[in-house]
Parts: structure tokens; sequence; C-alpha cells
């Protein structure tokens, strides 16, 4: 049920028979305050300068004209002609009732799109770091988010997988391997990393070596190609730990690295440059962009092949954004990407644009997002200043949770219920701490404040959950026992039926931006709704069965939105705690 879009649809209708134009907006919004209704229609004003006419008397003329019949039961105009508009509480009480027997708490199907959602890319032989966090879990719940609604969602993790940096890996792999002869130990990246780039630093035999397995690997040769792909599964293995222990829906299936661009690229140049688009550069081969401006204030010059003959960054973005409308088949890409690479994308995309190898009818959007910061306001690091590894980060995680649970809730004796508790409350908290933040701006993260009790965070969204669930538990109540229509009396009553049945805007606000933060706010503002309403309004000890009847169908419908949300989010919940 989407109120907003039926609401829309109504006074658009009105407003065309009051004589405004085919394309003219509604401008339908959720209210702020109760006091001016449910819903608000603002379009008016601007329909009536464009008629030239007084606002007021065309709103008047809308509202005779708009049919709410069964909808709302009250309609008035305020200030200079906004239309307020107030819910029928027996529309509200019967779509209530619909939620909970339609699927999916009756959302409206979705003409599906094919929607390729690039996030998490972290780099082989580096451990994943601050930024992968954020746009694995936020691009995540962007995925579960348009999945839930029914879109054919394709998960494109593009690997740092290719790149001159593979022949010093790739002989520091074979030292290693020789040195050990036996097991070889990756377990730390970084470490190895850094080792590789020292040898290659001080050794000029070995750098020798390495930059021959570069041009090795990229003409297809068995054994480097071999020793390559030992870098990539043993890279992926790990990541993949990160991503069960992270709930993160990302499978080896789901990696689509650089590499796989790889063999596209030469057609890629020589295509730009027969298109014009492409042009020789002392050697190397460069697109000059009029929509880039150099300090010098002329186009800024791309470059797409090196004079060695090397490709970029850059040119495989290109290819990529080609790949996944041409092969993909996709209707929109969405890059969760830090927003420092704002500009290297909207270079690829213009040239993939200009070449003709992406339609502007499908959207390449950058979901960006700011920096992950410490508690003084600096890049998140180490106390010694280095970076965290994502896995001590969950260590940390689960043994704060554990300290908190245990403290709170000492006869919760269950050894493996505990575990399971812990994990959800550590992992959710890290998650949701990010989730619940607007992702475009810098953001601090803080232990305190993401496993508090209050206050939109993952313990107290959880904790609220289990509220609910325990209701039905304590007093034994099979829901199905529960067949009464809903009727809502009580303005508490009202306002939390309202809101969950604004799921589904919240859920394409979230699906359309790849905004989790609003999702989050939702369901912390939903719990509070609850919360008021239980308050308020005895359940069990209601005044008569069908007030008893309605109060538990809204606590069912409020226990099944919070698990919903919670899950499009990548949010575990559990029974009690
Ligand atoms: N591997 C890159 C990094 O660590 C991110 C890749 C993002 N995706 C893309 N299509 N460029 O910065």
């Amino acid at each position: 049920m989407n109120i907003q879009s039926l609401l829309s649809e109504k006074v658009s209708q009105a407003l065309i028979a009051a004589g405004a134009s085919a394309d003219s907006e509604a401008q339908v919004r959720q209210s702020a305050k109760a006091q001016f209704g449910d819903y608000q229609a603002n379009g008016v004003m601007s329909v009536a300068k464009k008629l030239g006419m007084p606002p007021r008397q065309l709103a008047e003329k809308v509202v005779e004209l708009l049919d709410l019949s069964g909808i709302a039961n009250k309609v008035e105009i305020a200030g200079p002609g906004f239309i307020n508009i107030f819910l029928d509480p027996a529309f509200v009480g019967a779509h209530v009732d619909s939620a909970l027997t339609a699927p999916k708490l009756g959302i409206t199907p979705v003409e599906p799109q094919t929607i390729v959602i690039d996030y998490s890319a972290p780099n082989v032989a580096k451990e994943m770091h601050v930024g992968h966090i954020r746009s694995t879990i936020i691009g995540d719940a962007a995925v579960r988010t348009n999945e839930f609604l029914g879109h054919k969602v394709i998960r494109a993790n593009h690997v740092g997988d290719w790149g001159t940096q593979f022949g010093m890996l790739i002989a520091y792999l074979e030292k290693v391997q020789n040195e050990n002869a036996g097991d070889m130990n990756l377990a730390d990246l970084e470490e190895f990393y850094r080792a590789a780039k020292k040898n290659y630093d001080e050794d000029e035999d070995f750098a020798l070596r390495a930059r021959g397995y570069v041009v090795k690997l990229q003409g297809g040769d068995e054994y480097c190609r071999q020793m390559w792909r030992k870098l990539v599964d043993v890279t992926m293995a790990q990541n993949q730990l990160t991503y069960n222990r992270l709930n993160v829906t990302l499978t080896e299936d789901d990696v689509m690295g650089e590499s796989l661009y790889n063999d596209m690229l030469p057609g890629i140049v020589s295509d730009l440059q027969a298109k014009g688009l492409a042009v020789d550069s002392e050697g190397a081969v460069v697109v000059y962009l009029d929509e880039y401006k150099n300090k010098d204030g002329d186009p800024m010059g791309v470059i797409i092949r090196k004079k060695d003959g090397g490709y970029l960054y850059t040119t495989t973005d290109i290819a990529c954004a080609k790949y996944r409308y041409e092969t993909l088949g996709a209707d929109r890409v969405l890059y969760y990407i830090d927003s420092r690479q704002h500009q290297h994308l909207m270079q690829a995309w213009t040239i993939a644009r200009k070449a003709g190898y992406v339609p502007d009818s499908v959207a390449l959007e950058h979901h960006m997002f700011g920096m992950m910061l410490g508690k003084d306001g600096k890049p998140f690091k180490t106390r010694s200043g280095g970076t965290v590894k994502l896995s001590d980060l969950l260590d940390e995680a689960i043994d704060r949770a554990r300290k908190l649970i245990t403290e709170k809730n000492p006869e919760l004796k269950d050894a493996e219920e505990l575990d399971k508790l812990v994990n959800a409350v550590g992992i959710g908290a890290i998650k949701y701490a990010d989730l619940s933040k607007s992702r475009t701006t810098d953001y601090i993260f803080d232990w305190d404040n993401m496993l508090a009790f209050e206050g939109n965070t993952a313990p107290y969204m959880q904790y609220a959950y289990t509220r609910v669930a325990s209701i039905f538990k304590r007093a034994d109540i099979d829901v199905n026992s529960l067949t009464q229509p809903v009727v809502l009396r009580e303005e508490r009553e009202a306002a939390l039926a309202t809101r969950l049945l604004q799921f589904e805007e919240v859920l394409t606000v979230v699906a359309r931006e790849g905004t989790p933060h609003t999702m989050c706010a939702y369901l912390y503002d939903v719990a509070g709704l609850f919360s008021s309403f239980y308050e308020h309004c005895p359940i069990l000890n209601a005044e008569d069965e069908t007030s008893r009847n309605s109060r538990l169908k809204l606590a069912l419908l409020t226990q099944r939105t919070l698990k919903t949300g919670l899950d499009t989010l990548g949010i575990e919940t559990v029974e009690r705690m």
C-alpha cells in the first residue's frame, strides 16, 4: 500500500479537472505535524502561478473536485493554499488488515528492473579497510531493499584484482613459496603486501623479475595466471569470512573484478580513437573532456592508455559500464564508492555516454559516502596510527557486546543463545551506526554511541523488537485466531497504524536514493509510536474484544514491520534479550 502515490493520483486528477496542465505535480508529502493532517498536497501554489489564479481560490476548487471518499475524512486548506489531508481511520484499519494477510506486508508489486549494484570492492592482497566497510554495509542494504521490492539485483564486487602491482605480488609469492617450501602464509595480507613492496624497492633482481611477470601475466602466461589466481582466491576466501560475519549477502560468485574487463580494453581504446573521441598525446591516448576544465581553463585530458601501453582504472570503468549495460542488461547501475572517486566516475561515464556505450535511459548513479572518522574527528586509525583491520574491529564489537549483555542480563546462561545474541548486537551495532547516518557526510565511529540502549541504535531497535514479540509469547496467542477486522478508536492506535502503512513509501525512497538512514529513522519512529501506544492502550486487558483484537493486530504488524525493515538493512533480530 502506497498512500502517497494514491493521494498524488487523486490530487493530480482534481488539479487537472480544475484546469491545470496534465504534467502538474500534486506534491503530496507526509505531514510533519499531526495538526496538518497525515498528508499535505503542496502543488497548488505553483499551478496557480502558472494559471495566473489566486492560490487559495484554486485550492478551493481542487478540494471541491477532490474525491477522497473512503480514504480521508477531512480535507482542509491551510496557509496560502496547502491542502491538508486527514486519513479516515476506517481506511487505515482496513489496510492494516490487508497488510497482515497480503504477501510482503502488502507492498505494491513493482515492474521489475535489472539493477546492478557495485559495492564492497576490496583489493587483492590487501586488508579490507574502513572505506570498504561503508561500501559493503550500505551497498548490501541497497541490494536487500531492491530485492525485497521485487527487482532483479546483480551484485558486482569490483575487486581490485588487476594492475602492475601483480608483478611484484607474484614475485613475492614465489619467493615465499620457495623459502617455506610448503604452505604460504597469506594470513596477514597487509604484511604480505608491505613485504612485497619492500623487496621491489630494495632488490633490483626482484624488481626486474616482477616487471617481467607483469608483462607475462598480461600476455596470459600459464604460470603467472596460476600465481595470480592464488592471490585472488586467498584474499577473497578471507573476505568471504568477513562477509559472513557481517551478515552481508555477497558470495564468491559475485566477484566481477577489474580483470574481467581486461580483454575489452584494447577494443575500447581503438573504438574511442575511431570515433574521434580519443587522441594521441606524447605517446599516450587521451580523451579531452570539455565538461571538465583544468586549472588553466582548458579541457581536462583523461588518459586511457599510457605511453607504455598500460591501461588505467578509468579505462576499466568505461569498459565496466558498457559491460553492465550490454552484457548484464542493466536498467540502473548503482555504485557505492567513497566520494573521493566522484570525479573519476564522472569522467569514465561521460566518455562511455559519448561513445554510445550506455544509453541515457540507463542510469549510472554514484551513491557516494563520506569517510569514517575516529572520535577525534580525524580519519579512523588504530592507536599507533595504522589502518584498522576489519576483523579486529568485529572482534572488538563482539567483546563489547558480550560485556554489555552479560551485565544487563546475567541470568542468560544458555551459551548458544548468548553467542547468537552477542553476535546480533555487536555486529548489528557497527552496521546500524553506519546505516543510520546520512551516507554523504563523514561519520564518527564511536563505540559508546553505537552500543547504547537508548536512541537510534541497533541494541535499542533489537530490544524494541523483542518487546513486541514477547506480547504474543507471554500470552501464548495464536495469531491465526485474530480474525476480526481492525477498528481504530484511539489517536495513538491510528498514529501507529498510519505510520506502519508508510513502510512501502520508505522502501521506495531507500531503493531510489540508496539512503538506508531513512529506513532507520522510520523504524525508530515506529518503535517510538509503538511504545506510546503500548503505554496508553492496554492490549491484553483492552476494554472489549474489538479493541483487544485490533491492538493485537497492530502489535503484530509492528513486529513484522520492524523485522522486515531491519532485515532490509541486514540487521539481525533475536526473540529475546
Ligand atoms: N577497488 C576500489 C577501491 O578500493 C573500489 C572499486 C569501486 N568500483 C568501481 N567500479 N570503480 O578503491
